[in-house]
Formats: C-alpha cells, structure tokens, sequence
C-alpha cells in the first residue's frame, strides 16, 4: 500500500514516511488478520508491538510540528491520538491476557487510515510543514 491519494501527502517528509509505515502496517493487518485467515498468536503481537511504538512515535512528531507551527486544532488533534493510543493499549492488553481482538485491531487501522489521516490529518496539512511560518531561513 503506498500514498497513492494526493489528500494523503502533507508535503512534510518525515511525516510522509511515517504515514507511508502506517499504511503498510494497516495493509498487513487487514490481509494477515482478516475474519478468514485468522493469522496467528506470535504475528498478532508482533505487529501490535510495531503498531504502539509506531504509533507513539509518530503522534509524538505530528504533534510537535503542529505546536510549532501555531495548529489551532492541536487539542483537538491530541484527542483523537490519545483515543488511538487507548484503543491500541486496550488491544494490548487484551492480547496479553490471551484474547487477540482481530476485529478490534481491523478496526482501529480502519479508523486511523480513512479517517484519520484523510481528514484530521489532510485538515491540519498546512501546520505540518517543516518550515515555521516565522522562521528565517537558513541558507550556509
Ligand atoms: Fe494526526
Ligand atoms: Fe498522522
């Protein structure tokens, strides 16, 4: 899965490529842990492992640009990756105590890749960039 959808280009690169992880970690999701196949134990939290250190890292730079840069959306913005981060702690524990929440996992990267990212994100797209607004550039 790649971006393919010009809404999902922000422009900014390191945030790009971490949206670009988390796409291909949500295709992985979807074909590896779907209703049928099932997919099993180890890979399960495997790839929520991956999923909670990407996502931590990920809203951690989001956020700090979007502060930078004067977002006034921002708390809004945290709450809904604070509700992620919760959802994925939840699959977290639920995976430890034995219970792998495929559905709950299909879910939460069907709700961070379509809404998410298409809307939350793409809004806040102009306070994603690199560059400050009132920053002066430098040029060495
Ligand atoms: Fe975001
Ligand atoms: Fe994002």
């Amino acid at each position: 899965m790649e971006i393919v959808r010009p809404g999902l280009i922000t422009g900014n690169q390191v945030i790009d490529q971490q949206h670009q992880e988390i796409l291909t970690l949500a295709k992985e999701a979807m074909s590896r842990f779907d209703e049928s196949r099932g997919g099993n134990s180890s890979e399960f939290h495997t790839l929520l492992n991956n999923l909670a250190t990407l996502a931590a890292r990920h809203f951690q730079t989001e956020e700090a640009f979007l502060r930078r840069n004067g977002c006034p959306t921002l708390e809004e913005h945290q709450k809904e990756h604070a509700a992620f981060s919760e959802r994925i702690l939840d699959l977290l524990m639920k995976a430890m105590a034995g219970n792998l929440d495929r559905g709950g996992l299909l879910s939460v990267m069907e709700d961070w890749t379509t809404h998410h990212l298409l809307v939350s994100d793409a809004a806040c797209s102009p306070y994603l960039q690199e560059r400050k607004r009132s920053s002066s550039a430098r040029t060495e």
